[in-house]
């Protein structure tokens, strides 16, 4: 039986003031046996985030990591400087980078191949835009961002690796996909890994990402191929987000 994993993506949102709050109303919310829940917060809180979540059922992520283990990168964070902060898990690959920050399916993978190193687990965000989609290239895409990672990395890596689907056209838009397309893609993904090793698609958490809601989290958890989520907007108020969590357990 896969955990469910529902982590949040501040994205560049935030303040000191906001991750005090909003961490402490989140465990709040928590019971001691609670387990599958984070918050992905930006690097500049990272080190408060640290102190607020220690001994808590809470962990901790980051939203990117460099594709470099250290040196001349100005601006860049590394693995082990995430380390240091008891980052447990680091998104990679979010569209948000490819679209915006040119990140590459090339450099996704180095940015992967750099927080294993380091005993982060990558989340690794796969999704199509609307065109690719309208277009019929959604498993092409998704075949391509995948294909970056294991041929660089090799598929026994993804037993410590989470992979989440975020079709583009769903993020910050509202416009959910439905629970039936989302487990759709899931599945392609669980059958790709199977075909290259069971054992390894069996455990491999697969989240869905793009407008998860209170009121759709639920009917998207239930697919047998979704295994959580990562959610933007929603997981920067705690009922909400603690909603979204509760629908997963
Ligand atoms: O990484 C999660 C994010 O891309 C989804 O954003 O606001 O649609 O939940 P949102």
């Amino acid at each position: 039986m896969r955990q469910t994993l529902v982590a949040g993506n501040w994205k560049m949102n935030g303040s000191k003031a906001a991750t005090e709050s909003l961490c402490k109303a989140i465990i709040a919310g928590l019971n001691s046996s609670d387990t599958g829940i984070v918050v992905c917060v930006p690097y500049v809180y990272l080190s408060d985030a640290a102190k607020l979540t220690e001994g808590t059922p809470l962990d901790l992520g980051a939203q990117n990591v460099a594709d470099q283990s250290s040196g001349a990168y100005t601006g860049e964070i590394s693995a082990s400087m995430l380390n240091e902060f008891n980052c447990k898990y680091a998104i990679v690959g979010h569209s948000e980078r490819r679209t915006y920050y040119g990140d590459t399916n090339e450099s996704v993978a180095s940015r992967y191949s750099q927080a294993q190193q380091q005993g982060i687990v990558p989340i690794l965000c796969v999704g199509e835009t609307l065109e690719q989609r309208e277009n019929d290239q959604t498993f092409s895409v998704i075949d391509e961002q995948l294909d970056a990672v294991l041929n660089a990395a090799g598929i026994e890596s993804f037993a410590k690796a989470v992979v989440a689907y975020e079709p583009v056209w769903a993020i910050g838009t509202g416009r959910t996909a439905s629970d039936e397309q989302a487990q759709e893609v899931h599945q392609y993904i669980r059958q790709k890994f199977a075909a290259k090793n069971q054992a390894i698609a069996d455990q491999l958490q697969i989240l869905y990402g793009g407008s998860v809601k209170p009121d759709n989290a639920k009917g998207l958890f239930a697919m047998p191929d979704i295994d959580g989520g990562l959610i933007g907007g929603a997981s920067l108020d705690a009922e909400g987000f603690l909603k979204i969590y509760s629908a997963s357990k």
